[in-house]
């Protein structure tokens, strides 16, 4: 079986308790497990990973290459500021994809800029948890064409 990681960057472990309005009312685990699901109908083994350390995010990344088949990554706030995680995106070699909850193009000027999706594949944002859901069927595509 293919392997992938989704990789969540900082405060989407306040999911379900967090501007609900925007990003809606699923926590992170209630994300991870229909996530896992779909995995699993897409033949894909899942991991998932949390953190709010750019450094930590990073050094997850670096792992793909070695560990993954592929890569499915919401940066978070990172999206906008972190040149150390796009260049990091840039220097591994599997299917990655950018995912957001909220549509950034929508929201304030300073969220419309991704500096990291400039090191992936695509980008898919604006369906909230569903996003998750359709970075899976995305990366599994590029994965097993
Ligand atoms: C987010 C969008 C970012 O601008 C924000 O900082 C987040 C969540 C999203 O999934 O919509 O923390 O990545």
């Amino acid at each position: 079986m293919k392997k992938i990681i989704i990789i969540n960057g900082p405060n989407l472990n306040l999911l379900g308790n967090r501007e609900n309005n925007i990003y809606g009312k699923d926590s992170l685990d209630k994300i991870k497990s229909e996530c896992k699901k779909k995995c699993l109908e897409k033949k894909l083994e899942m991991f998932f990973f949390q953190s709010n350390n750019e450094g930590e995010i990073i050094d997850k990344i670096h792992e793909v290459d070695r560990i993954y088949d592929g890569l499915i990554i919401n940066p978070a706030a990172y999206t906008h500021s972190s040149i150390a995680i796009l260049d990091s995106l840039r220097s591994i070699n599997k299917p990655k994809i950018e995912i957001h909850l909220s549509n950034i193009n929508a929201r304030e000027d300073y969220r419309k800029k991704s500096i990291t999706s400039e090191g992936v594949d695509g980008l898919i944002c604006g369906f909230g948890g569903n996003s998750y859901l359709l970075g899976i069927e995305a990366i599994s595509k590029l994965i097993y064409i």
